[in-house]
Order: C-alpha cells, then sequence, then structure tokens
C-alpha cells in the first residue's frame, strides 16, 4: 500500500463529516460554457438532495468538484493547476472527497493522466454520467482508489428530472439538446460530449411551463452546442423554430434566448419566427470563427463568408435592432496573412456589436491537429491584438449609437467592481451599469427603463428612468 493509500484508509475509518456541524458540505469550480454552468446545477442539485449545503469555499469543504473543459489548452492547464492547489486540503482535512467531472475526464487518456498527476483525486466522472454522483460518492467514500465512471457514445442517455439547485433564480440555462455532429476540425467538443442527441419537446415545455409558474424566473435560456440542428433526431418531425414557438407562448412575459446557432443550418423560416414571437430577445450568438473561405473549408464549416454575410443582412432586415455577436479563431494552421486580413475585413464589413476572439488551440485527435502550417505563438498573439483592437473599435462605435437611448434593461445583479452599482441587460444583451439607490427593493431579475449616459466598449452606463 503506498503512503497515498494507506493514508485514505485511515481518513475513510475516520471520516467525518463536517468538522463544526453534522450537516455536510459542498464546493464545485466551474469551468466552460453554459452548458457546464447548467451541469454544475445538476451536480449541486444532487448533492443537495443528499443533504448536503454549498460552503464558503472549498477549504471547508467535504466534498469539492470540478466540473472541466477542454476546448482550450489554456483552460486544461488552468484546471490542472486548480485541482493540484487542494491536495493540502486533502492532506489537511483528509474525509474530503474529491471529484473531477465534466469534458476533461472525456477525453481519450485523460481518465490515466488525471489519476497519474492527480492521485489524490477520489473520483473521476463523466459528463453524461452525473446522475451517479451519489453513487461515486458512496463509492469513493468507501474506496482506497480513485473510482471513475465514463459513458461511452452508444450508451449516454438523457436523464430527464435529475434534481437541480439554480444558481440564480431569475434565470434558467434550459439544455434542448446535448453533443455535437459538426466535427468542425479544431474543436474538441464532439469528442467529449458526444453525438447530438435532441430532448422531446414536451420534457422542455414541461420544464419550462414550472419555471414560469413559480414566477420567480424572468429569463429562460435554450441551450445547444447548435440550436440550429434541433430536433433533426426526433420523431415526429420538429425544428428549432418549431420548439422556440411554443416556448414563446408559454413564455408570458419572459425573456427567452438561446445559443450557439451555427450559420450553416440558421434558416429562413427560423428568422421569420424570432421576428414573429413576443419575448424571443434580439440577440443571436453567430459563430464565423474566420472570415477566410479557405480556412472556414479547412475548418469544415460548411458555409462561406458570403453565405454568412447573406444571413446577417437577413437576420438584420427581419429583427429590427437586432444584436449579433461572434466568436472568432486566429492562427488556425495554415492560415496565411491573406487568409487573417479576410477575417479583419469582415469584421469591418459585418461589425458584429461583439466578438469573442481566440488564438487557435492544438487539440489532440482533432483533423485540425494532424494539419500542416502551424503558426507560430508570437504570430498567433500579434494577429489576436490587432483583431481585438479593429473589433473594439468597432464595439464602441456601435455603443457610443445607443447613448441618449431609453432602453429596458433587467437587473442581474451587483456589478463585479463596485458595490454601489447594479449590472444589467438589454434585450440585445448588452452590459448596463445604473447606479443603486440608497434603500430600495430592487433585485436581480426586476425591468427597469434607463437612458444610456455613456459608452464603452464592453459596457454602457446609465441613468435610471423608473
Ligand atoms: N458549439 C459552439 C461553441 C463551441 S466552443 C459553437 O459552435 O459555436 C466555443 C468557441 O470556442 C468556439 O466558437 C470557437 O471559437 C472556440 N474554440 C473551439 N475550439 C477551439 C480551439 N481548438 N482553439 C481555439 N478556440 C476554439
Ligand atoms: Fe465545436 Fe463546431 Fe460543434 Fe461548435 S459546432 S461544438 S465549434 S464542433
Ligand atoms: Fe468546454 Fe465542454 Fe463547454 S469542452 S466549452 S465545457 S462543452
Amino acid at each position: 500500500m503506498s503512503p497515498e493509500d494507506s493514508n485514505r484508509a485511515m481518513n475513510n475509518r475516520q471520516r467525518k463529516i463536517n468538522q463544526d456541524s453534522d450537516i455536510p458540505t459542498y464546493y464545485i469550480f466551474t469551468y466552460g460554457c453554459q452548458m457546464n454552468e447548467h451541469d454544475s446545477e445538476i451536480l449541486a442539485g444532487q448533492l443537495e438532495s443528499l443533504g448536503y449545503v454549498p460552503s464558503e469555499s472549498e477549504k471547508e469543504a467535504d466534498v469539492i468538484l470540478f466540473n472541466t473543459c477542454c476546448v482550450r489548452e489554456s483552460a486544461e492547464r488552468k484546471i490542472y493547476g486548480k485541482i493540484g492547489s487542494v491536495k493540502k486540503i486533502k492532506k489537511e482535512q483528509p474525509h474530503t472527497i474529491i471529484g473531477v467531472c465534466g469534458c476533461m475526464v472525456q477525453k481519450p487518456g485523460e481518465e490515466k493522466r488525471l489519476k497519474e498527476k492527480a492521485p489524490h483525486i477520489d473520483f473521476v466522472l463523466g459528463t453524461d454520467a452525473m446522475h451517479l454522483l451519489p453513487e461515486m460518492i458512496d463509492k469513493a467514500s468507501r474506496s482506497n482508489n480513485t473510482v471513475s465512471r465514463i459513458l461511452e457514445n452508444e450508451n449516454r442517455p438523457i436523464i430527464e428530472h435529475l434534481p437541480k439547485t439554480r444558481k440564480d433564480s431569475f434565470r434558467a440555462w434550459i439544455p434542448i439538446m446535448h453533443g455535437c455532429n459538426n466535427f468542425c476540425s479544431y474543436c474538441i467538443v464532439p469528442y467529449v460530449r458526444g453525438r447530438e442527441r435532441s430532448r422531446q419537446p414536451q420534457n422542455i415545455i414541461n420544464e419550462i411551463k414550472e419555471l414560469v409558474e413559480h414566477d420567480r424566473t424572468k429569463e429562460i435560456t435554450l441551450l445547444g452546442q447548435n440550436v440550429n440542428s434541433y430536433g433533426a433526431d426526433l420523431s415526429p418531425e420538429i425544428d428549432f423554430a418549431d420548439l422556440i414557438a411554443e416556448v414563446d407562448k408559454i413564455a408570458n412575459r419572459k425573456r427567452i434566448r438561446f445559443m450557439t446557432s451555427h450559420p450553416k443550418d440558421f434558416s429562413q423560416k427560423l428568422i421569420e419566427t424570432i421576428s414573429e414571437t413576443k419575448h424571443v430577445c434580439e440577440h443571436i450568438h453567430l459563430p464565423i470563427q474566420s472570415g477566410s473561405n479557405r480556412i472556414l473549408k479547412r475548418m469544415n464549416r460548411k458555409y462561406t463568408r458570403e453565405d454568412y454575410f447573406e444571413l446577417v443582412k437577413n437576420i438584420r432586415e427581419e429583427i429590427p435592432n437586432v444584436s449579433i455577436t461572434t466568436d472568432i479563431i486566429v492562427g488556425f494552421p495554415g492560415e496565411t496573412e491573406e487568409d487573417f486580413l479576410d477575417t479583419v475585413d469582415l469584421v469591418e464589413k459585418i461589425e458584429w456589436d461583439a466578438a469573442f476572439t481566440f488564438v487557435y488551440s492544438n487539440r489532440g485527435g482533432t483533423p485540425a491537429a494532424a494539419m500542416s502550417g502551424p503558426i507560430d505563438e508570437e504570430k498567433k498573439k500579434k494577429r489576436l491584438q490587432e483583431l481585438m483592437s479593429r473589433q473594439n473599435s468597432i464595439s464602441l462605435k456601435t455603443n457610443q449609437s445607443l447613448v441618449g437611448h431609453k432602453m429596458e434593461v433587467m437587473i442581474e445583479g451587483v456589478s463585479k467592481t463596485n458595490p454601489q452599482v447594479w449590472a444589467s441587460r438589454t434585450r440585445t444583451n448588452k452590459l448596463v451599469l445604473l447606479p443603486k439607490k440608497e434603500e430600495e427593493s430592487t433585485k436581480p431579475g426586476d425591468e427597469l427603463t434607463v437612458r444610456i449616459t455613456e459608452a464603452r466598449t464592453w459596457t454602457l452606463f446609465s441613468k435610471r428612468l423608473s
């Protein structure tokens, strides 16, 4: 038995729930996209149905979970660093159970690597095995080794009705589908999240109905890696436009959002449906990834810059005041200066409200990882800087055009940088700050009318009219 093992066996014998009380506590680190944010709500919900309560920090938790992301190497590095840092906690409070969940653990070979690099973790749990969390905690508390459950593609079920503890009471993430079939050549998500599986519309509608009845939920965000292909695997036939029209009918004054949209599947029917609905917000996140047709082809995105341009034109024609945001990757293998300039050119022509820009990160096992012409880090960074500075001035310009306008905003919470200020969002998803009043009953989820007074690249400032 290694010292690590004997330590663990001893801990399990003396497993003690909480130093100060009998109520067990948990702490979850969440990385990655909204889908992971939501999965963490399911992990939390299950722990709470076992009697756990959240703890202030990881230091006093009985169960520490890492819900991981592996979309870029930088995310993985950060997560490994954090997992390493809780080793100390395990040493000082050996009864603590540490679990690693989420996308990273689904990567081929990663389970083994985790066990080698971080032997202090007690269990590893895959993305579609979250319903097995109670079983894993039980097993881990009785075992001397790291235990694991990862479900492979053919056995990934959609489990309905899992308990969830939503982080914010005023908004709800609703996954409408899981996995991805697109295999963009740079992306690891299809490998770790498996094939596309749509939830039955009735299950989605029932979940939303329940939220709407409890009037506290003011905003619903429908989630999927590519919501535009919702329903392709279902019968009877239904598509995303049909679903969103149904959701709109029951939404009762709530805001409806959705993400992410793949340009190749954004139909005219969907554009028209959005423009006809009352509650669907005028914001579309529409990742382009590159403005060069040659690179788009190598990325396996299945549209051209001309297709994208046409789509944006149609969306803007049908949905007045819509805001359109995007994701862009720079430094994809083989990206020449000319390809990069095509992207810059599109940035200037489209004038996105905001763009999330990323340096290409090599993901082992994806087709792009084996492509010729890797771009060196310096060049990638330089391109990123240049792209960001172009986009930032455009974001600023679009925001400046709103100064003086009256807008409806929804309060999201206190600003992260100033406790005297509320952070809120317009229907178009712009962040608007407004001063808090001394004594007031305003709370997250409330809708207010403001006048925009000042614009910055990522933020608008306002004064309150109601
Ligand atoms: N399904 C969504 C989101 C996928 S991940 C979509 O298709 O838009 C979010 C973003 O991360 C992507 O849009 C892409 O811009 C970026 N991304 C994905 N893989 C990447 C990689 N290997 N390197 C850098 N950025 C990447
Ligand atoms: Fe990745 Fe492409 Fe799927 Fe988005 S659509 S998750 S970028 S493979
Ligand atoms: Fe990351 Fe998984 Fe989302 S890899 S971006 S958390 S689907």
